[in-house]
Formats: C-alpha cells, structure tokens, sequence
C-alpha cells in the first residue's frame, strides 16, 4: 500500500482545505496509507537553532522519507501560499547533515487548494510549484484541484460538503496514486 503524507497549509481549525484534505483521506483510506501531518509546533526557521534540528522538524523529516507522495491542500493569501506553509517547506528543504541531503528530492507531489473567491487558489498553486519545482519535486501538474466559492458547498455549521466538486478530488486522488505507482 503507497503511503501518502497530506501537507495543509493552514492551522485554522476550520479551515476548509483542512476539510478537504480529511475528505482526500476518507476517500483514500482503502486505497493506501495516509497521514495529515500535524506541523502547528514547528519552530519559525532560523539558522540558529538549524542544527541539532528542533525534534518536530526531526520528525516530520522521518515521514516524508518513508512517504511515497506528498498532497498538498493550500489555502490562497495575497495570490500566494501561506507563509506557514513556506516555512515548513524551507525547513523540510535543508540538508538533513553533512552527509544527507534534503528529504523532497524526488517525491512526488500533488497540489489542490479551496477558497471562497473565484481564485480556487490557482494563483498560490501556481507559486507553490515553482518553489517544488525548485526543490526537486516530481510534481503531478495535471490534475491539480482548484475550488473557488467554497461557501456554495459549505452548510450552514461551517461544514464542507462537497457537491460539484467532488468527483474531482476522487479522480485526483486516484490520478495521484497511479502518478506514485508508475515511479516506483
Ligand atoms: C492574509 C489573507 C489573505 C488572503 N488572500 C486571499 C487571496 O489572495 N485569494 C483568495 O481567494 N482568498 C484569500 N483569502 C481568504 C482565504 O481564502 C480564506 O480565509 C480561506 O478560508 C483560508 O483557507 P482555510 O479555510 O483553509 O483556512 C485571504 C485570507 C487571509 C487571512
């Protein structure tokens, strides 16, 4: 069974992309391994606490090598990713020592994002692979997923209940695993 890691870029308890990963999960869970890495106590980055690495750093270092494929779920912020999200990726994107190299080299990756405009996060996505790319990802660039006006498949609690939508992230789920299994 592929094991894959869901990376969301938001901390807020309800986020919407939270939920959407969780629905990335429900759908995913017979199909293979799947985590959402809980990253709300990674330090911000600074080269002076670099090395020894803060133990949360440590361990999601461990994860993603045993990973065998990243997804994100971006929100947008000012038509890019959130800056929590960047400073995970910039730590995750470190040498591990001397020795060994960063851990995203070769992962594959894949990318979907919601948002109660008519962005859908396309803009954020679009910078999220840049930075990937730079880092070595193997990032599925077809499909990704883009949600605008999320509120029209939001109930009144708050709760995602995705209708249109739906049918796409079970595609990209299934387009991701066999994008995983056609690397191995
Ligand atoms: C600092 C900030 C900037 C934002 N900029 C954008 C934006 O550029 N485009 C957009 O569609 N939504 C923008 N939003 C609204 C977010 O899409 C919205 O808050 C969304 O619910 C965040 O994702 P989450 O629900 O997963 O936390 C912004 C929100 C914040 C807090």
């Amino acid at each position: 069974m592929e094991n894959i890691m869901l990376i969301v870029g938001s901390l807020r308890k309800d986020s919407f992309n939270l939920q959407l990963a969780k629905e990335a999960e429900k759908y995913l869970k017979d199909k293979a391994s799947v985590e959402i890495v809980d990253y709300s106590e990674v330090p911000l980055l600074n080269q002076d606490i670099e090395y020894p690495a803060p133990a949360k750093v440590k361990e999601i270092r461990e994860k993603v090598k045993k990973a065998d494929g990243i997804w994100f779920f971006t929100p947008e912020y000012n038509h890019f990713f959130p800056g929590v999200l960047k400073n995970l990726i910039d730590w995750l994107s470190r040498p591990i020592s001397k020795t060994e190299g960063q851990v995203l080299t070769g992962k594959p990756a894949a990318i979907s994002g919601i948002s109660p405009g008519m962005s859908g996060t396309g803009i954020a996505q679009d910078h999220l692979v840049t930075l990937l790319s730079f880092l070595n990802m193997d990032i599925m660039n077809l499909p990704r997923l883009t949600i605008p006006n999320a509120m029209q498949q939001v109930n009144q609690d708050g709760k995602l209940e995705l209708t249109t939508s739906a049918p796409y992230l079970t595609k990209q789920a299934d387009a991701f695993l066999a994008f995983i299994r056609n690397r191995k």
